[in-house]
């Protein structure tokens, strides 16, 4: 048994990694400080003999005992990464160097939840992790992508300088039950729309193109790259290869949620990427990892989430 540190394990993907965590036998510890993640998300297990919680911001030092380390603490979508941007660049950079430095006290394995958007709107494509981004370093978004392309080199100055144990993984868009309803992905948006009823909104023309990733499968490959031999930095991109279109999506969600929506059109916010596509060859050869998990199935999963959620009222 591991103590495993999950920072912003009350979020979406942190609270599906600490049920796989504890599920394994693992002691687990949940640092969080609930901007976007809810004691709701993890509510089924604060029970549990070996679950912690603790309120907690990382861009203040912490001072625990941890074999492990999984850096998850940062929000993850448009809506709440610009709502504060100053505080959305501390939580990755003050976050990393925070985090970095306890696992450099600990001699910890320390793994980091990078992004996809490091490739910012990128002229390759699928991108290979050999690819270095096209980043727009002074719009609304770059206080996300620069601060996790910023903590992607502290990560690798902590390894080349101090011989840290790191690993890095570029998330691609992820979907599953507890996202948060109001947080403008495309994913949620539609289901939230279709399940009231609301128009669905499409931005540009709804041609540009996304892959979904489903948090099982996602979370499996975080859990394989953490046990990678040493000397095994990645980055790794992990995400679904399959792309589907913004039309086709919301087609596909409209006719598993059924109901009277109709689709609506809206002009493109700024610096939203056309395409988006891992090249997960990387993952494949070194974590033995691929996704499972069909976009159908994973959807159902996501709307009788949601469902439940907007008949409980929480969703408001
Ligand atoms: N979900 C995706 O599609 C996706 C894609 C790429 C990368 N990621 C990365 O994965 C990680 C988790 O994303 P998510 O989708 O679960 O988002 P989320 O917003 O649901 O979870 C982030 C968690 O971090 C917490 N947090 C934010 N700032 C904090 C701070 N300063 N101190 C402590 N806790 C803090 C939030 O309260 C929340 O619980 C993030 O680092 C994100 O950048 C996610």
């Amino acid at each position: 048994m591991d103590r495993i540190l999950v920072t912003g394990g009350a979020g979406f993907l942190g609270s599906h990694l600490c049920d796989r965590l504890l599920d394994a036998g693992h002691d687990v510890l949940c640092v969080d400080n609930f901007f976007t993640g809810s004691k709701r998300n993890l509510a089924h297990r604060l029970s549990h003999p070996y679950f912690e919680l603790m309120r907690h911001d990382v861009t203040f030092p912490l001072y625990v005992e941890v074999d492990r380390i999984y850096n998850l603490a940062c929000p993850a979508s448009p809506v709440h990464y610009q709502h504060d941007p100053v505080q959305t660049t501390k939580t990755s950079v003050h976050g990393a160097i925070n985090m970095l430095g306890l696992a450099k006290r600990l001699k910890a394995r320390i793994l980091q939840a990078s992004t996809s958007e490091v490739y910012g709107d990128p002229e390759v494509h699928p991108q290979p992790e050999g690819y270095w981004g096209r980043v727009n370093p002074v719009g609304i978004r770059s206080c996300y992508d620069e601060g996790k392309r910023c903590a992607e080199t502290l990560f690798f100055d902590y390894q080349r300088q101090h011989a840290l144990d790191i690993k890095v993984v570029r998330i691609f868009n992820t979907y599953g039950p507890r996202m948060h309803p109001n947080d403008g992905r495309v994913v949620s948006n539609f289901i939230v729309q279709a399940l009231r009823g609301d128009d669905i909104t499409i931005y540009g023309d709804g041609s540009q193109t996304r892959s979904f990733c489903y948090v099982d499968d996602l979370i499996e490959a975080l859990l394989r790259m953490m046990d990678t031999e040493a000397g095994f930095t990645g980055p790794v991109n992990a995400g679904n290869p399959v792309e589907f279109t913004m039309l086709e999506l919301a087609e596909k969600v409209l006719q598993l949620v059924g109901g009277r929506s109709r689709l609506v059109h809206k002009p493109l916010p700024e610096d939203d990427p056309r395409q988006r596509q891992p090249d997960i060859t990387l993952a494949r050869d070194k974590l033995g990892w691929q996704p499972k998990v069909g976009l159908e199935d994973g959807l159902k999963e996501t709307i009788a989430y949601f469902r439940a959620l907007l008949q409980e009222g929480a969703g408001a």
